[in-house]
């Protein structure tokens, strides 16, 4: 770690360093309320902070995992962390007054999931400052990491003084996340910004004391640091503002992104219709240093637990507050467009699908995680098998949960890419893990019944399936066919495939 910021002057290293060792020994006494997985990777990232942390949360069965030393969560580093601070800088807690009792500073992070009109409920986040509030005894923060509303705080404020909290003994704050599930730890130990939102001095030194270690780069100096995911250039940035341009920030940036996504998916749409390629064009736009190539990967589409969530509620949030945000709109219907693109292309690639086996790789809402919720994986195999298709599917990690969702009838969950794509008519790639980048696509061609590969993540070259005999289409490139439309020659052995670029579809007018 230490050669990574060499270049730092070496007094104001020195400095940082002995900041940290005393911060270490006068951490602050953290709650955090909810262990989902914002609760839990910012519990035990602040443990690794050096802070003294109680993890609340009233479900025993996520307790019981915990209590073992295990994450409950496929996230790397979390293991790592539990079994560094589980005993010592971190305990468990099922007593939400004791939790109370013992921190100087709460973080709620309990779930915000969404009503049947997109809103965000806040049910969770209101019985919590309700128990707050009969619990407070001296001074505390109550911080806000769920993702929710602007206006929040101060609900969240006039619900603890109605139920009784003195308000000389708290503040409101909010702290949004800019977590990603699968680098969740370093984005939290080595993040872009960070954002307190209070309207309140003592409140603001307290979290800034909190974030002290990143802020000063003290962390960055550890021996035992959890390493960087790139070089790092130098100490956090930490943006203060008020609490209700916090809630903004952190919809706004979720919605930006989406926006981003859905941008170049139109594009790739585009390009399919005029015979460009995608990849070009990103290259061309993105290296304009004001926008760059990052969330500018065309495919089947945004899912997950927050983006699909949190554009429902931030439109909710606009409507509420007497503005039309109908761009979002936009952005959420090109989104849910790409699953049907997609089995566009797969019916045009395999004309009828009654019957056919399709080897299936990857079921997560992206690669790096066991989560499928909002899944387009988990959508296009649930389409595909209501078509009538056998499915063989392969995840690194997410099959336990894609079970629970896909069931086990017409679909059969295999141990590997290579099995996913045995015997089978065509092979998808709906899920962009690194590990399919490194397939032996030779023994994948050896192993498929056509040589079709259908990919909605754009893993592949097309030059290199050309190489390798597929016949391949993926999202806004050239497609990879056969001179002799028909699959197979009279040897039984494909044709030598070229690069065409046929319109997979006219675009409709608006
Ligand atoms: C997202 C944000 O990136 C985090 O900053 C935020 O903290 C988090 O939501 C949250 O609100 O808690 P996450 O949902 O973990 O994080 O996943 P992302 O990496 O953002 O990916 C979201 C979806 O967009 C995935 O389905 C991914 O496959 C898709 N995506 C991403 C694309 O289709 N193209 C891209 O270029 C990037």
């Amino acid at each position: 770690m230490y050669n990574t910021i060499s270049h730092w002057q070496n007094g104001v290293a020195q400095r940082a360093i002995a900041f940290g060792k005393l911060l270490l020994e006068l951490g602050m006494r953290i709650s955090v309320i909810g262990s989902g997985y914002v609760g839990l990777v910012t519990a035990v990232c602040f443990a690794e902070l050096g802070h003294d942390v109680t993890l609340y949360d009233n479900d025993p069965t996520k307790q019981d995992v915990l209590r073992q030393g295990k994450s409950p969560i496929h996230e790397l580093y979390v293991s790592e962390l539990l079994k560094r601070h589980l005993g010592t800088k971190l305990v468990l807690s099922d007593a939400l007054p004791e939790s109370v009792d013992q921190s100087e500073a709460i973080f709620v992070a309990v779930g915000t999931p969404p009503t049947e009109n997109g809103e965000a409920d806040l049910s969770y986040v209101e019985s919590v400052a309700r128990e707050i509030a009969t619990n407070i005894k001296d001074y505390k923060i109550v911080v806000g990491k769920s993702t929710v509303p602007v206006y929040t705080s101060e609900w969240v404020r006039r619900v603890m003084l109605l139920n009784g909290a003195p308000a000389n003994l708290f503040d409101v704050a909010s702290n949004p996340e800019f977590l990603r599930e699968g680098t969740a730890v370093t984005d939290f130990l080595y993040p872009d910004r960070i954002v307190i939102g209070t309207d309140n001095l003592a409140c603001e030194e307290r979290l800034r004391k909190i974030y002290e270690p990143l802020v000063s780069g003290s962390y960055y100096s550890r021996a035992d640091a959890i390493p960087a995911p790139t070089p790092v250039s130098g100490p956090a940035r930490l943006i203060a503002t008020t609490a209700k341009s916090a809630e903004l920030i952190k919809y706004a940036s979720n919605a930006f992104l989406a926006m981003k996504i859905s941008f170049i998916n139109a594009v790739a749409t585009l390009c399919e219709s005029v015979g460009a390629d995608v990849d070009q064009v990103r290259e061309g736009i993105g290296s304009d240093s004001r926008i760059g190539t990052r969330f500018l990967n065309p495919g089947l589409g945004y899912g997950g637990s927050c983006f699909p969530k949190d554009l429902s509620a931030y439109r909710a949030v606009a409507r509420e507050c007497g503005y039309d945000f109908r761009l979002l709109e936009e952005v959420m219907r090109i989104n849910n467009d790409q699953r049907e693109r997609f089995l566009r292309k797969v019916r045009n690639v395999l004309w009828t699908l009654k019957g056919k086996r399709l080897g299936v790789l990857g079921l997560a809402f992206k690669g790096g995680t066991d989560d499928v919720r909002e899944s387009p994986a988990v959508a296009v195999v649930k389409s595909l098998m209501d078509e009538g298709c056998k499915i063989q599917a392969y995840d690194p990690a997410a099959i336990t949960n894609a079970r629970e969702i896909l069931g086990s009838q017409h679909i059969e969950y295999v141990a590997s890419a290579l099995d996913a794509a045995k015997d089978a008519d065509a092979l998808l790639v709906l899920t962009d893990w690194e590990e399919f980048r490194s397939l032996d696509l030779a023994e994948v061609r050896r192993l498929l019944h056509y040589p079709i590969v259908i990919d909605g993540r754009n893993m592949f070259s097309p030059d290199t399936m050309a190489e390798h005999g597929f016949i391949y289409t993926s999202v806004g490139r050239p497609d990879v066919v056969h001179e002799i439309p028909g699959v197979k020659s009279g040897s039984g052995r494909p044709q030598k495939p070229v690069l065409r670029t046929p319109p997979v579809e006219t675009v409709k007018a608006p």
